[in-house]
């Protein structure tokens, strides 16, 4: 079996955007690859963190995982927390030292985000170099994320090519990001030019995963639409419609075309109250789940599991990296 590896970082509560870049699609993949699904904590404190709220999201987005569906009982199925986990960290310093400062320099989400702080980290610079090691370390051939990820995969690949290259043999698999056709870019919904975000600082925005029926009904009745009052798909002049038919698209499992033409003709109060129906109906059996999987032990021991698994091909894999460039005696 392919190995598919993918991470949602629990720097906040998970949004409809991460589900329909990261979590259903894993849903979709799990029958068919060695499915690696781990909490990049380490990745959230880029930014600075609350250390109670990060133990608290770490567990929440686990609960969140196996609610949406990721099935821990397939043996094919890991689900892992990154910093129980000594290796990522051991590579990543590897793979900084086979990185070019100039690479990291291009990534769009470092000059997006540098933007917000006055004071950035070192860890928002070199954070592309620790999620390469996370994919490398594992052999993973399929990456499925959303758009917004889909360059630092690249430069993973880039790293995996390069190191291949200078050590002369094909030590790391090349990885492919998996990018859904549609549903890659869920959209703010209060600014449907920039893409949905966990750390919003507008709590409109966003749904949540965990978003109660009323709290959904109020955000997505106030999104921004355009006063053209014409239902179409045409994500660069109306983002915001497109948005909506993109959600209404990716939790009712409907293709595009289907949403437009149920929805065409009408205004778009009736796409919103259609959108309404369709995320409070999924939206409350995931929450349903949670709570039930929230007071169960399942998350403690899928993660022990998923530790004790990932920890050995890890530590395999990096034993020979380390040799491969020198590190240590012969
Ligand atoms: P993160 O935590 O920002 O997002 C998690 C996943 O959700 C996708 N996503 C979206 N998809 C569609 N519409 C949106 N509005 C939206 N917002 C987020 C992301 O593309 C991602 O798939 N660096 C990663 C986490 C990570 C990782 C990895 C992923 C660390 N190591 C290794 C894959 C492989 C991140 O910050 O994702």
């Amino acid at each position: 079996m392919d190995r598919l590896l993918t991470g949602l970082q629990p720097s906040g509560n998970l949004t409809i955007g991460n589900y329909s870049g990261g979590i259903k699609q894993v849903i979709n993949y799990q029958n068919n690859y060695e499915t690696f699904l781990f909490v990049p904590d380490m990745h959230a404190t880029t930014v600075t963190q609350d250390p109670e709220l990060l133990h608290k999201n770490i567990r929440s987005a686990v609960g969140v995982y196996l609610a949406c569906g990721v099935d821990v009982t397939k043996p094919n199925m890991h689900v892992y927390i990154q910093s129980e986990n000594l290796y990522h960290a051991n590579l990543s310093w590897l793979l900084e030292c086979h990185t070019y400062y100039g690479e990291l320099s291009r990534m769009h989400q470092f000059k997006e985000k540098s933007k917000l702080h006055e004071n950035f980290t070192c860890g928002l610079f070199t954070y592309p170099v620790l999620m390469a090691a996370d994919i490398l370390l594992y052999d993973a051939k399929y990456v499925p994320t959303g758009i917004d990820q889909k360059q630092h995969v690249e430069l993973a690949r880039n790293i995996a090519e390069r190191f291949n290259n200078r050590y002369k043999d094909d030590y790391f698999v090349v990885p492919e990001p998996v990018i859904p056709s549609i549903g890659a870019k869920i959209r703010d919904l209060q600014d449907p030019t920039k893409k949905m975000s966990k750390s919003t600082a507008n709590p409109k925005a966003s749904v949540f995963l965990l978003d109660p029926p009323n709290v959904i009904k109020k955000k997505i009745m106030g999104a921004q639409t355009d006063s053209e009052a014409r239902i179409a798909f045409d994500e660069e002049n109306k983002p915001g419609v497109s948005n909506l038919l993109t959600i209404y698209s990716v939790f009712a499992e409907m293709p595009i075309e289907a949403v437009v033409a149920k929805f065409e003709g009408g205004g778009y109060g009736d796409l919103k109250k259609g959108l309404v129906e369709v995320l409070s109906e999924k939206l409350t059996v995931i929450q349903d789940n949670y709570n039930k999987i929230m007071t169960s032990g399942i998350i403690d021991d899928a993660l022990d599991a998923g530790r004790d698994f990932t920890e050995k091909i890890a530590k395999e894999k990096y034993e020979t990296i380390r040799k491969v460039v020198g590190y240590g005696r012969i």
